[in-house]
């Protein structure tokens, strides 16, 4: 089979992975230990398998892995600080905002995203920036009231500290 190098940063971590030229994202990640990025409809429909590349929403089971090479990608594994929750993270707990938790990594990975260039959405905003990601859980209200709450105290969360959650493969 042929291969090829892929040296990329992962969660701030360099990274060289070989990997074949046909590879999508979504596998080699998870190949990798990263379970947080899920497998949901292969399709680009649920987001599910939401990740952040050098800063942009994608879905990584539409894009070849060998694209990322020398890009930055951010997977929800990557966005605690140590022990230190990310603001988005504390508030879905807050706000008992997962149910199953499937679609939870994609949630807050686009949360994220918008909050990083839109730091005061409206409730509008927040929608629609995450309705890329669908819940099978139909749990649309509570992750939009914490993303919001996320933006409206964000150096209460700042300061947090709590264990994040395990995530499950
Ligand atoms: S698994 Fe990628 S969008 Fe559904
Ligand atoms: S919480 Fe179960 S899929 Fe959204």
């Amino acid at each position: 089979m042929k291969t090829m190098e892929l040296r990329v940063t992962v969660n701030g971590q360099p990274r060289e992975w070989v990997i074949a030229p046909g590879d999508l994202l979504l596998d080699v990640l998870r190949r990798e230990g990263l379970f947080g990025v899920k497998r949901g409809c292969e399709k680009g429909e649920c987001g599910s398998c939401t990740v952040l590349v050098d800063g942009q929403v994608v879905n990584s089971c539409l894009m070849f892995a060998a694209k990322v090479e020398g890009c930055e990608v951010l997977t929800i594994e990557g966005l605690a600080d140590g022990g230190r929750l990310d603001p988005i993270q504390g508030a879905f707990l807050d706000h008992g905002a997962a149910q199953c938790g499937f679609c939870t990594p994609g949630m807050i990975l686009a949360a994220k995203w918008l909050l990083d260039k839109n730091p005061h959405p409206s409730d509008a905003e927040v929608r629609e920036a995450m309705a890329g990601v669908l819940c099978r859980c139909t749990g649309y209200i509570k992750p939009v009231e914490a993303v919001l709450a996320a933006a409206r105290q964000p150096a209460k969360r700042a300061t947090r500290k709590r264990r994040p959650a395990e995530v499950a493969p």
